[in-house]
């Protein structure tokens, strides 16, 4: 039998303790069963919202991950088994794995795509062209209804989803302010992304520097949630529109976050709030990358790669990204 190490989730983490919580452990392959797929991970994405899944709560989008089970994960690798004739032997894929060393997956559960191997730079499908990518142009244009003229402000601005959403909302017509933590992500947003102007909410006051830009925003791409929702939503404009693409400021607390503080401001401001997901749309994923593929194609947009090395390395990448030492994608190269 083939050996196959794999990350457990042994215990629901406290905070970022993510060491205290999971453990790579020795396996071995069973057998693929009908309908299976095996794939050898080269790549492994770190998401903020598989967070999400490792807590207890069972009122999420998603149900939580069984203790003791294999840590899941969307990996790019190629199929060295297949009990589906879709996807053969060789085929290059991106699905829904798990942190290890090899993913056994049944493709139609687990968001699987065989990729286009013309792509220059395969990681590619991990940013630009992939999930990041679809949910930040489906939010911008499906949700929010982002275009010329809007001023798109958006929140975890450095990280995967936040500088593609600033930098579609860019593509569409916005001029964008994003919001992030430190002076060299702002820089960053300003000198690379295109962003008109960058708040660093670890050392300015948002709400300030928000009402310092002179124009109210009139859409809001939200990853954060917490202090940034409470200091961004009142100073929105009059039917402005916030797209909820995620709330990473309370995916360690087990329970409901607290509701923002200005509630009142979407009746006395008629704003239209929305939540982003795209597993309800997948029939606009194809649209999606042809838009995504082109801009990619034509440099207009880019994600840079926060990459780590090694398979027991994945809670060193895990944790940069939860606590937000990533400019970027954070991936894990096996
Ligand atoms: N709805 C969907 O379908 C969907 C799909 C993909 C992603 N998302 C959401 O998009 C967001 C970003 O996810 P990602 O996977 O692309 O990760 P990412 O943005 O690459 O990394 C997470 C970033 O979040 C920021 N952060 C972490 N804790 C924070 C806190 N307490 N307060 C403020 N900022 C904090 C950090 O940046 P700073 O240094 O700037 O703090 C960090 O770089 C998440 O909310 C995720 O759930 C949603």
């Amino acid at each position: 039998m083939t050996k196959n190490r794999y990350w457990r989730l042994d215990r629901n983490p406290e905070g970022n303790d993510f060491d205290s919580a999971l453990s790579l452990v020795d396996g071995e392959l069973p057998p693929l069963e009908d309908g299976q797929v095996r794939i050898r991970n080269e790549y492994l994405s770190m998401d903020a919202g598989t967070r999400m899944w490792m807590g207890p709560r069972e009122d999420g989008y998603q149900p939580p991950l069984p203790l003791g089970q294999p840590m899941a994960g969307l990996a790019i690798g190629r199929v060295t088994e297949s009990r589906d004739d879709r996807y053969p032997e060789g085929t290059m894929m991106r699905a829904f794995g798990q942190w290890a060393d090899y993913s056994t997956i049944v493709p139609d559960e687990a968001w699987a795509v065989a990729l286009d191997e013309s792509v220059e730079d395969i990681r590619d499908h991990f940013g630009a062209l992939g999930l990041n990518g679809w949910t930040a142009l489906h939010g911008l244009q499906d949700v929010i209804g982002i275009g010329e003229g809007d001023i798109l402000v958006v929140s975890a601005a450095a990280g995967a989803t936040g500088m593609l959403a600033c930098q579609a909302g860019r593509n569409l017509g916005a001029r964008v302010i994003g919001i992030a933590g430190g002076p060299e992500k702002c820089s960053f947003l300003v000198e690379k992304i295109g962003c008109e102007m960058a708040i660093d909410y670890k050392n300015e006051d948002v709400a300030k520097a928000i009402r310092g830009f002179g124009e109210k925003p009139t859409a809001y791409f939200e990853n954060v949630g917490g202090e940034i929702l409470d200091a961004v939503l009142p100073n929105m404009a009059l039917r402005g529109r916030i797209g909820i693409c995620g709330l990473v400021a309370g995916y360690d607390l087990d329970e409901p976050m607290p509701g923002p503080k200005h509630f009142d401001k979407i009746l006395m401001n008629r704003l239209r709030v929305e939540g982003i997901f795209i597993p309800d749309v997948p029939e606009r994923g194809p649209a999606l990358y042809e838009t995504l593929l082109g801009w990619l194609r034509e440099d207009r947009i880019f994600l840079p790669f926060d990459e780590t090395e090694g398979l027991d390395n994945t809670l060193v990448a895990y944790n940069r990204m939860m606590t937000g030492k990533n400019i970027g994608k954070v991936i894990v190269k096996l």
